[in-house]
């Protein structure tokens, strides 16, 4: 970074180095690895394109129409970018990699580096010099979209782990845009991060933002410890953290709490805070409300032979989750009798996931093995113990087994959210059900009211199954109207909101003013 204020004024009138960047004229940017849209072949066989039903679209589709917004971000495929287009009344921007940044970018350095790494190296990252290139390469792309788009004075918000050199790259040519980034993932404890040979480089990439937001307490701690034991820049900034939004109003906790980290090196504020991240809780509600899909959960028990117990897994296919600890535990119970396949019925749905990466690869063939281990030992005829659904599945299904489901079972071994709690616990608008979710997960910070567990503790997570499928009406209720009361009053549209506002009361950015070039401002 060169935090150097005057040459970014050049630059951004055009006669520094890097004009070609330029100053575009939306007011709210969005960058993040992906376009909030699917491909679908059009009925003479053209590409077209559907909005993707995620959360994070629904929570910032009525911010973009307000602002002018863009959203800039990769297809999902190899080559060229599609042409600027709207989709639902959104602005898309593509950014184009080729196979080789596929390989290097998209599977090599996210998904084999920083992935594995971000989640307690569960899996060993690998660290290879091409595909850190490769990333500084797709990231640059990135900022340079971000600087062609954004007004001047525009707020720019950049997401997680695929794009963290975006904001620093952003603040060199553009002093005048207001930058937020959110780290969907966990920030790991330092002395994992230190493995990282470009941990230096990351840390003043994300420096930045005026805004970094995580979704734990644990996750912006570790990255403020990563700044001052990586970082030791100049000392002319600070850091400021922002407290938890989860208690209260960010607003006035801003000004409370002042750290004086003197880390950044930029002579700006810094501010870092904890946003969990949430669902569109009455979308969810909504859908799992309607007679159609009410009927297909009744269907659902049918086809499963309406057993007295049907547990629920739904995950991508990724070893961050602990499928196969929950593979394991079910196993056991069933060989200890504890369950019966005539009882319970276990529908693990593990949806495809970064496939061409080598440990996603081996984890198929491992939950495989396992799945066929257990239904081989424990099967009856037309009786199976688990149903294995290697699929993806539309919103309306997904709620429909969320109510088809006694209970839930999240057993991630590091996760940053994990949104399908929350989807479960929207979904259960008679308060019934039982959610185990494992302790290492963002959302145990507020679903205290599930059965939390530890799931490399097998015995542990065990009991913790035996207890949810035998809970008692009651018990059931009170939990899951706790939990249903934090999913609905925290949801997605008030994790974007209070992410906005704090990132509206970091200091000022310099203002460009376009007809003198002159700077003002903090
Ligand atoms: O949780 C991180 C994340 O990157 C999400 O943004 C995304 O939905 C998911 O992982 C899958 O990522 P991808 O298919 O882009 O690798």
């Amino acid at each position: 970074m060169t935090g150097g204020v005057p040459d970014l004024t050049e630059k951004a009138q055009g006669n520094g180095p890097d004009s070609a960047w330029g100053v575009g004229d939306c007011g709210f940017v969005v960058a993040a690895s992906r376009l909030p849209v699917d491909q679908v072949d059009g009925p003479e066989g053209q590409v077209e394109w559907r909005p993707s039903p995620g959360g994070l679209v629904s929570a910032l589709e009525p911010i973009m129409r307000d602002a002018d917004g863009v959203w800039i971000g990769w297809s999902g495929a190899a080559g060229d970018p599609p042409q600027p287009f709207d989709v639902a009344g959104m602005h898309l921007v593509g950014v184009g990699l080729s196979a080789d940044e596929v390989r290097d970018y998209y599977e090599g350095f996210c998904n084999a580096t920083l992935w594995p790494l971000y989640h307690d190296v569960i899996a060993p990252p690998e660290f290879h010099r091409p595909w850190w290139e490769a990333y500084v390469r797709v990231n640059r792309r990135f900022a340079q979209a971000a600087a062609q788009q954004a007004a001047i004075g525009a707020t720019v918000w950049v997401h997680d782990y695929q794009l963290q050199l975006v904001p620093g790259m952003l603040r060199e040519q553009r002093s005048d845009v207001r930058i937020g980034m959110f780290t969907h993932i966990p920030f790991p404890g330092y002395e994992i991060f230190a493995q990282l040979p470009w941990r230096r480089q990351i840390i003043e990439g994300l420096l930045g933002a005026d805004l970094l937001g995580f979704q734990r307490h644990g996750d912006a701690a570790n990255f403020l410890r990563a700044c001052r034991r990586t970082a030791r820049l100049a000392t002319r900034g600070s850091l400021v953290r922002v407290p938890a939004t989860m208690s209260g109003d960010a607003r006035t906790a801003v000004a409370a709490q002042r750290q004086a980290a003197d880390v950044s090196g930029t002579g700006r504020d810094v501010r870092v805070g904890t946003f969990p991240i949430s669902i569109d809780s009455a979308a969810f509600e909504k859908i799992a409300s309607r007679e159609t899909v009410r009927a297909r959960a009744k269907e659902i028990r049918h086809a499963l032979g309406n057993p007295r117990v049907v547990l629920l897994g739904i995950d991508r296919l990724d070893y961050t989750k602990g499928i196969l600890h929950r593979l394991n535990a079910y196993g056991e119970l069933l060989s200890e009798g504890r369950l019966t396949p005539a009882e319970a019925v276990l529908v693990l749905v593990a949806s495809p996931s970064r496939e061409r990466v080598e440990h996603y690869r081996v984890l198929r063939d491992e939950v495989e093995v396992t799945v066929g281990r257990i239904n081989g030992e424990h099967a009856e005829l037309g009786n199976a113990p688990i149903h294995y659904l290697h699929q993806t599945y539309p919103r309306e299904e997904m709620a429909a087994l969320y109510l088809a489901a006694d209970v839930m079972l999240v057993t991630s071994l590091r996760d940053g959210m994990n949104l399908v709690a929350k989807e479960y616990v929207a979904c259960r608008r008679d308060e019934t059900g039982a959610l185990v979710l494992s302790e290492f997960t963002g959302a145990a910070d507020e679903l205290g009211s599930a059965l939390l567990v530890n799931p490399h503790d097998i015995e542990g997570l065990k009991d913790a199954i035996i207890r949810a499928a035998t809970i008692s009406p009651g018990e059931a209720k009170r939990r899951m109207r706790s939990m249903r009361r934090r999913v609905r009053e925290h949801d997605v549209g008030h994790w974007a909101e209070t992410f906005l506002d704090a990132l509206e009361q970091a200091p000022a950015p310099a203002v460009l003013t376009e007809s003198t070039g002159q700077l003002s401002g903090s």
